[in-house]
């Protein structure tokens, strides 16, 4: 367990990472970002200064330091450059805004969140992975990448709870653009030269078509549900009729479009890839699947959980905490800070960047016993409430946590019951698989798997 350092205890002096004389650490990010921060914490501490161009970043894996970061101080923190290049598909949304904007729009989507709401997305998602499920069937007996069918599924899913009445061919371009487009963003975040040769090689000029096609289709259907006097169960109808606290005012339909495109985004590829990483250990767990299918059985039988059904499926649950401690969908998340601060004697100055690195804090021996081993039983709800604060933080912590934990949540226990109940999975041997840190977690080159 970690030791309970006494807060204002000063840090000692950081240690700093070398890099290259002029790139400082660029070379080495670009090579293997997650690698990287993971083994200069190994030999420099786990909080250590990580100099790139005209940038200074600290990164921690300090639960305390993330937590004065992200909650305790937030106020002088925002969300800083690297969001910037998201802005391109995401616009002026939820995960890149800041400030009183920010602040605005979170208000008046948090309702959407609730739990009525839920609920009703929760049917809208049943039927969605019962065809998708059926359509799976079609596979058995074959060769599958799971991590590919867990996009697929959680982007129907993802589409359907956004917009309830779309047809099939629009939903189909929407994934279609946006893979594409999340591809290009994520290619420019991780290679510098990207933003020359995109343009040489007209990578730049099919971002723009894809993004062209987003907003063609989002905006249609915002269009076409204001003039529809029906109500949908969906997140399009709920972010349409909420209303701003001050002015009672809606939001206009680029901010909708904003907003609509951005709960896409957020909300299905770490999903799918929390699914894939923990499919990938169950393969291997044939003990924790048996509890599982126990579990299910005695719930729901041979049917999908209901709503109610599914906060008895509590060790599926904890499979799922466990699956995301070892392979956090989100690696780990970043603040710039706005004035100079300090925290236990380490100085942060203004445009500082202070990274907290989720992935490393959930692998430290010093937080989980035996922390490279999948064991469920870690998240009992008698340990959870053991655990140190902001030492698990798939979901992000602070103001900003994640507005869609619950959505994913209900969304992964629905998936991972369906697929027990009726598949069994089996690794391809001899396959490489490799993490790839890019925006989200994810399997550099799929999870192949027999499917029966
Ligand atoms: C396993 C699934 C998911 C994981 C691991 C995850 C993780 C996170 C994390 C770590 C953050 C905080 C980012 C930061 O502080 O910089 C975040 C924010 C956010 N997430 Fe999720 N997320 C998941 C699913 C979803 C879903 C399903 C939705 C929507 C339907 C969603 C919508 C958002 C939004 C809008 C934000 C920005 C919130 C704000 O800043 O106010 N996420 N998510």
């Amino acid at each position: 367990m970690i030791k309970n350092v006494t807060p204002s205890t000063p840090l000692p002096p950081l240690k700093v990472a070398k890099g290259h004389w002029l790139l400082k650490n660029i070379p080495s990010m670009s090579k293997n970002i997650l690698n990287h921060f993971y083994d200069n914490e190994q030999k420099l501490g786990k909080t250590y200064e990580n100099p790139v161009p005209f940038v200074r970043i600290i990164a921690t894996s300090e639960p305390d330091f993330m937590r004065y970061v992200l909650q305790q101080n937030h106020r002088n923190y925002k969300k800083g450059r690297s969001y910037d290049v998201l802005k391109l598909i995401l616009g002026n949304g939820l995960v890149t805004s800041n400030g009183k904007f920010w602040q605005k729009q979170r208000r008046l989507a948090q309702p959407a969140f609730h739990k009525k709401h839920l609920e009703d997305m929760f049917n809208v998602m049943g039927q969605t992975a019962l065809d998708y499920f059926n359509k799976l069937e079609t596979k058995r007996g074959t060769e599958i990448d799971i991590a590919r069918e867990m996009m697929e599924v959680t982007a129907k899913i993802a589409l359907k709870a956004l917009f309830s009445d779309n047809s099939e061919e629009d939903m189909n371009a929407v994934y279609e653009s946006m893979t594409d487009a999340q591809r290009y963003v994520s290619d420019l975040l991780n290679n510098p030269l990207a933003r020359f040769t995109f343009k040489l090689n007209g990578r730049k000029k099919r971002f723009k078509k894809d993004l062209a096609v987003l907003d063609e289709v989002v905006l249609n259907s915002i269009a076409k549900r204001r003039k529809d006097t029906q109500k949908y169960p969906d997140l399009l109808q709920m972010m349409m009729d909420a209303t701003y606290e001050d002015s009672n005012d809606q939001m206009n339909d680029q901010q909708l479009r904003d907003e609509m495109i951005t709960m896409f985004s957020a909300g299905h590829e770490t999903s799918a890839n929390a699914l894939a990483w923990t499919l990938h250990i169950l393969a291997e767990r044939p003990d924790v699947v048996a509890k599982m299918r126990e579990e299910i059985k005695a719930v729901c039988g041979d049917q999908l959980p209901t709503f109610q059904e599914l906060r008895q499926l509590t060790y599926v649950r904890q499979v799922i905490d466990e699956g995301m401690r070892l392979y956090p969908p989100v690696w780990g998340v970043s603040r710039t800070a706005i004035k100079d601060d300090e925290y236990r004697g380490v100085k942060i100055a203004k445009d500082d960047v202070v990274f907290c690195l989720i992935y490393n804090a959930h692998r430290r021996e010093d937080l989980y016993e035996n922390a490279e081993t999948f064991d469920p039983e870690r998240f009992t709800p008698e340990k959870v409430k053991e655990m140190p604060k902001m030492s698990y933080l798939p979901f992000g912590g602070g103001p900003r946590f994640c507005i869609g934990n619950m959505f994913a949540l209900m969304e992964m226990q629905l998936i991972l019951t369906g697929l027990l109940q009726r598949f069994d999975f089996e690794l391809v041997k001899d396959q490489n698989i490799d993490l790839e840190a890019l925006v989200t977690l994810r399997p550099r080159y799929g999870i192949k798997m027999n499917l029966t």
